[in-house]
């Protein structure tokens, strides 16, 4: 197996500034996404922001990891039955449309990734359930986070969660650990068995980002190289943070202002922000 980097402290400052400058560009791009604007405005924007006003890199614009193409845009625009990796374009998003903005900024060496789910206009109940199912996926899975735990605990309860409501994971594609490289050690699998795979250690950094699909988790590559879409057609959910390991729990690195609040059954107490445990 691999090794699993430990983030130093000064490592750990580094991450949590481009962890929150990812998530201000979700916040920024969050009043644009309206029926009539096109993915490709959305990536314009997004690309102008964080390289004029943040002073970050798009990590996405140019990235080409063996046997793909180099990604041709700043951010990934996945919309409706596209998975993840959808490529910014000129098609408009419509009413009832659900779309993915994944992020990933690079600031000062360091990479901060991110994603959330948009509603254009008034979702279907369909879209607004599987939306809020993958969230709470992503949730539990960041809540079992904790120096000991195994990296099969998170997986397991996302898969749970998600198949007890007559949804499925998608297998091919992980959360991954991060730092001053964009994907490394290990892989975060969405599915899995408790007590199973890496242990948990204090200062290890992943994403945890569930693909979760409304009929059956399989999948099909476009012919650009990347976009994935269900081969189904039917929709696809996904949520992105970066989460640091704690000496108690976790720590959420990809935070801002505009963020959506963690469930309910997130534990939340006087000395403890939402984003710690
Ligand atoms: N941000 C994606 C992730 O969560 C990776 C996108 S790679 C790209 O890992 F090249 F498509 F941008
Ligand atoms: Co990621
Ligand atoms: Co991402």
């Amino acid at each position: 197996m691999a090794s699993i980097t430990i983030k130093t402290e000064d490592d750990i400052k580094g991450m949590r500034v481009a962890g929150r400058l990812a998530a201000e560009v979700l916040d920024y791009i969050a009043p644009h996404v309206k029926p009539g604007i096109t993915t490709g405005e959305l990536d314009r924007l997004c690309h102008e922001y964080m390289t004029n006003v943040q002073g970050t890199i798009p990590a996405p614009l140019n990235y080409c990891p063996p046997g793909y193409t180099p990604y041709p845009k700043a951010i990934c625009t996945s919309v409706n039955d596209v998975v993840c990796h959808g490529i910014p374009g000129d098609k408009a998003l419509k009413n009832g449309d659900v779309v993915n903005i994944d992020i990933t900024v690079i600031k000062d060496g360091y990479h901060g990734d991110t994603s959330r789910m948009f509603f254009v206009g008034e979702p279907s109940i369909l879209a607004k359930r599987l939306t809020d199912i993958t969230y709470e996926c992503m949730w539990l899975g960041i809540s079992k986070i904790k120096p000991g735990a195994h990296l099969g605990d998170i997986g397991y309860v996302i898969q749970q969660h998600a198949e007890k409501a007559g949804y499925s994971v998608v297998r091919e594609f992980c959360g991954h650990g991060i730092g001053k490289v964009f994907h490394e050690e290990p892989q975060v699998l969405h599915y899995g068995r408790p007590g199973t795979l890496e242990k948990l250690v204090a200062g290890m950094i992943f994403t945890v980002e569930p693909m979760i699909n409304a009929g059956k988790r399989d999948i099909r590559e476009m012919g650009d190289g990347w976009t994935i879409k269900t081969k189904d057609r039917s929709l696809s959910a996904q949520w992105e943070h970066t989460v640091l390991v704690t000496e108690t729990g976790y720590e959420v690195l990809t935070v801002s202002p505009g963020m959506p609040l963690p469930p309910a059954f997130i534990q939340q107490s006087a000395d403890s922000s939402p984003v710690t445990a």
